[in-house]
């Protein structure tokens, strides 16, 4: 009795679930949800002709590049956004001498103790110590900023879909609002203090876009002309280090672990010819205890 009790229970939730199931799947069919101004106008994050260096078979840090990413960030973006997983030491990962990550470090202003009044006040940075937040508090971050909290960019590749892709797009993707998006949705006119950029999930961003004009930073002799695609790219391709510095090399270990794989399926190969030569070999002659 007990038994039929349960199947029938059983039965009761399986068909409830199936029922639910279909029905949704049925209306999911015959009336899809209205399409929202995000479905259409929202573009994916492309990345620059020709990729990063970091990517692909061949993936290496294009130090050059790296070094005027970080240039950009230190120029432009460093007056909203904080790169606090950072310390100014790590920058001799990308090249820079130690005498010129000391002199980068001495040109920050960080959070320090005034050594005669011990009041809290800013210092000037030293190698050891961590690329300094803007802002104060998130209050004063939001203040500043049309309500938004520019976000730290130490591990922005990693915590958006794209990546550096994603960064790039981002940053080259600013354009005038199309008009026929405001007359079919008018809810989504991008407001005062927004910017409409169809890479942006939202559509409107509450970043002014930060690179305007070409020359907006001065690369050094030998360095590519600082177009906003250039100084996109490299700044993108600066936060991937920033956010995965390990990159490059656990790729390389990784293709260094094939190889080894590779020679070792080999060795193993030829071993176990080696080994079962006289046995299968017809050439030997002699007959062996198997043959029997
Ligand atoms: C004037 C301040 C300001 C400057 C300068 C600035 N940003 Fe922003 N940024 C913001 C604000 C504010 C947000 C948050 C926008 C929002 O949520 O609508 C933001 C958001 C972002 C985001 C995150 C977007 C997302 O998907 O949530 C990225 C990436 C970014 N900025 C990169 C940069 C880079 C790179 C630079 C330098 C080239 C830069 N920003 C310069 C204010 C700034």
């Amino acid at each position: 009795m007990i038994r039929i009790f349960g199947i029938l229970t059983g039965l009761f939730f399986t068909i409830a679930v199936l029922w639910s199931w279909g029905n949704d799947t049925y209306s999911g069919f015959v009336e899809p949800a209205p399409e929202t101004a995000e479905h259409i106008y929202h573009e994916e994050a492309e990345g620059p002709e020709g990729g990063f260096a970091h990517e692909g078979l061949f993936a290496k840090w294009d130090y050059a590049q790296l070094q005027r990413g970080y240039q950009v960030y230190k120029e432009v973006c460093s007056a909203c956004h904080g790169l606090k997983q950072v310390a100014f030491r790590n920058l001799e990962e990308i090249g820079y001498t130690e005498g010129q990550v000391k002199a980068e470090a001495a040109a920050w202003q960080v959070p320090g103790i005034d050594g005669e009044t011990g009041e809290a006040t800013l210092v000037d940075g030293t190698p050891t110590d961590y690329f300094p937040s803007p802002y104060a508090n998130d209050i004063a971050a939001r203040a500043a900023n049309n309500n938004a909290i520019p976000p730290d960019l130490s591990l922005i590749t990693k915590s958006r879909h794209g990546g550096a892709d994603y960064v790039y797009a981002l940053l080259t993707g600013y354009r005038e609002q199309p008009a026929a998006l405001v007359e079919e949705f008018p809810g989504t006119k991008t407001a005062a203090g927004q910017y409409y950029n169809p890479v942006f999930h939202s559509l409107n961003i509450s970043m002014a876009p930060p690179l305007t004009s070409e020359g907006q930073v001065t690369f050094g002799p030998g360095n590519p002309d600082p177009t906003i695609d250039q100084m996109a790219e490299d700044v993108s391709a600066f936060l991937t280090w920033t956010a995965e510095p390990t990159l490059v090399k656990r790729r390389q270990t990784g293709w260094a672990f094939l190889a080894f794989l590779l020679f070792a399926t080999l060795l193993a190969y030829f071993s176990k010819k080696q080994v079962w030569s006289r046995v299968k070999g017809g050439d030997v002659g002699e007959k062996t205890a198997l043959d029997d």
